[in-house]
Formats: C-alpha cells, sequence, structure tokens
C-alpha cells in the first residue's frame, strides 16, 4: 500500500530524490563506487559541496560575493549556540522572539554567552499565535526568530522589522515560499525536513557580520573558518549534502512559484476540512496558522487512537502530534503531493465515532 508520511522530522523527500541517492549509494555516476566511500578531498565530492552551496544562493537569489552558504553538522541545536558565539559579545544584548520549545532553546544557549531580552512571546496563549514584534533597534546585537515552529503549527507571515542583524531559524520552512532572504544576516535550518537527511545542517551568513566579537571562538565552531575552508574544514556529512544537491536540483528545476502554489493549496485544503469538520480543532490561531506542520486536535481526545489507526489503513501515517501539545500534526513539507492531502481529508471525513 502506498505510505503518505506526515512526519514532522526526518520526514519526506521527493520520491527521484531518494532513488538518485539510493543508487548513488551502490554505483556513484556509474563509477563502480559508491558515493559513501569517496574522499571528501576528491574532485567528485568537491563538486557535489561546491554545487549545493552554490543552489542554496541560487534559488535564495543571493550574492555569493555577500553571503556563504555552509552545510554544518550539529543540527539546528548547534546553532542555537553557535550563533552567539559568534555573534554576541559578553556585554551585549541579543533580542529574541519566544514562539515555542526551539526559540526557548536559543535563549536559553544565548544566555551562556551575552543578555537576552525576549522581546515578543505567545507563551500565554500556549503558542498558538505569532506575536507582534516590536522594530528591534541597533542596540541589541541581533533580533532571532524562528520563522516556522514546528510543534506549534505557527509561522510568520511577515519579515519584522529590525535596526540590527536578523538571524532566523528557517528549520521547518525553509524553501517553502518566495521570500525575500535578503532582509536577513544570518538563516540556518537542520536538513531533515524540506531539504534531506538528517545529519547537514544548512547554515547561510553575510560574510560581513563576522569577526566582530572579543572572544575567542574554537576553530570548528568560528563560521568564518569553515567559509575559508569551503565548508570542508573537517569531513563534511557528504551524503546528507548530496542528497540536499538533489533535492534543491529538483526544488530548481520545479520553481520556487510552484511549490508555494502547491504549498497554499495543501494547507488550504487542510484547514478548510479542520474548520469544517465537527470532529476537529485547529490548534493555532488564524492569521498565524503555518502551511507546513498543520497542528489539529478532536473536540473529544478520547478518539485520537481510533483516528490513528482509521487513516493508517488508508496508508496515511505519522499524524500523531507533539508530546507537548498532543492532537494531530500533519507536515505538509515541499515533498507532500496533493494527493497525500487529499487522503488526509477523506480519513477525516469517513471517521466515525
Ligand atoms: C524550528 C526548529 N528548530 C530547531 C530544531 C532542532 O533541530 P535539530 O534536531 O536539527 O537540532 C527543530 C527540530 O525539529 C525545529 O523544528
Amino acid at each position: 500500500m502506498k505510505k503518505y508520511n506526515f512526519s514532522a522530522g526526518p520526514s519526506i523527500l521527493p520520491e527521484e530524490v531518494f532513488s538518485k541517492a539510493s543508487e548513488a549509494v551502490k554505483n556513484y555516476n556509474n563509477s563502480g563506487l559508491s558515493i559513501l566511500e569517496y574522499s571528501h578531498r576528491s574532485s567528485e565530492i568537491v563538486e557535489i559541496l561546491e554545487e549545493a552551496r552554490s543552489l542554496v544562493l541560487d534559488l535564495m537569489q543571493l550574492n555569493s560575493n555577500q553571503y556563504s552558504a555552509l552545510f554544518l553538522q550539529g543540527g539546528a541545536s548547534a546553532q542555537f549556540f553557535m550563533v552567539p558565539y559568534n555573534l554576541l559579545d559578553a556585554d551585549k544584548t541579543c533580542a529574541i522572539v519566544d514562539t515555542g520549545k526551539w526559540s526557548a532553546n536559543a535563549i536559553k544557549e544565548a544566555a551562556n554567552f551575552g543578555s537576552v531580552k525576549v522581546v515578543a512571546s505567545s507563551k500565554d496563549n500556549t503558542y498558538r499565535n505569532i506575536p507582534k514584534i516590536p522594530v528591534v533597534c541597533k542596540d541589541f546585537a541581533y533580533l532571532h526568530i524562528t520563522t516556522n515552529n514546528t510543534i506549534y503549527g505557527t509561522q510568520m507571515d511577515f519579515i519584522p522589522q529590525a535596526e540590527t542583524l536578523m538571524i532566523a531559524d528557517m528549520s521547518s520552512d525553509i524553501f517553502s515560499r518566495k521570500w525575500d532572504y535578503s532582509q536577513y544576516d544570518l538563516i540556518y535550518a537542520g536538513a531533515q525536513k524540506n531539504l534531506g537527511p538528517a545529519g547537514a545542517t544548512l547554515v547561510v551568513v553575510k560574510n560581513e557580520i563576522l569577526g566582530k566579537v572579543q572572544r575567542k571562538i574554537p576553530t570548528l565552531l568560528d563560521y568564518q573558518v569553515h567559509i575559508d575552508k569551503k565548508s570542508s574544514f573537517n569531513t563534511p556529512p557528504v551524503f546528507a549534502v548530496y542528497v540536499c544537491g538533489l533535492t534543491l536540483k529538483w526544488l530548481k528545476d520545479l520553481g520556487i512559484d510552484t511549490i508555494e502554489a502547491q504549498n497554499n493549496n495543501k494547507a488550504e485544503l487542510l484547514y478548510k476540512e479542520i474548520d469544517r469538520n465537527p470532529f476537529f480543532e485547529a490548534y493555532a490561531e488564524i492569521g498565524s496558522r503555518s502551511k507546513m506542520n498543520v497542528n489539529f486536535t478532536m473536540l473529544d481526545n478520547s478518539l485520537e487512537d481510533s483516528f490513528i489507526t482509521h487513516c493508517a489503513k488508508s496508508g496515511v501515517v505519522n499524524i500523531k502530534g507533539h508530546r507537548s501539545v498532543g492532537g494531530f500534526r500533519a507536515s505538509l513539507y515541499n515533498a507532500m503531493q496533493v494527493e497525500g492531502v487529499q487522503k488526509l481529508v477523506e480519513c477525516m471525513q469517513s471517521f466515525k465515532a
């Protein structure tokens, strides 16, 4: 039976990416070698890394003289401390918008390096909305935001205004829509949602913001080192980057406009059914609803397990919500086809208590 995987990450990737990646594991480019056994210094792998890095900037429409794209390790979680390590002096304050668990982690880590001011929060509303964000002035070292909150299913549909640097965790909505990436000074994203397998973390950084902090930065945590070494200071996660490159090529061929239209259509289809169906209720407030992670609950939560079983019979899997929120979460990343969302909607319509 065909499976429709709504997992929040690691998650679905385009079918052709899975098939090219598996072929490369067996026999990369008819070389008789697996991609897994190539040296990261070989011309083949250097080319893969360079192509992936340049596709990132190309898709973001960023100037390669101003920005660098890096594939690092440690997940998006490592960026919670790498960002302040590189950008926050001990006597300075950074501004962070608190939209849930991941921004809370960013706050906790930044506080190890300097001061943190939470400039907006939706905690009092159990993170059901994106709060109004004030213009952040230049006294702050930077403003940190999370554009899409994977756990709660909320998403920013605007770019905040800041007179200082703007840093964004885009782990769960990167490349999902047309976006003015040039408004940001540093963007990061764990690959395992819209990009590729777990193991690679994409960082896009504006070169000029680096080299300004007073402290010494450990070599491996210094963005400038990774820029100078073309993202290969030490052994990079070659296979993960290769798969990201395949997804990026798929994206470029399809076009971000098309992806955005598809994502809008999928989200609209699902929210429409949630709002219509008396069994279900959306978690996020209208105006803050994510097009990537759609969270919903059941008015009678004793029926949740039977709904999950009902969905599994149609191949609809991994819709259980995050343990801190409960209910359901359907992740509609770029590779999820509209057919999968239609299946889920059919399951919602055919469900009987
Ligand atoms: C928005 C966001 N930020 C950060 C993380 C942490 O990512 P990682 O597991 O790659 O450290 C996640 C994980 O789901 C996430 O959704």
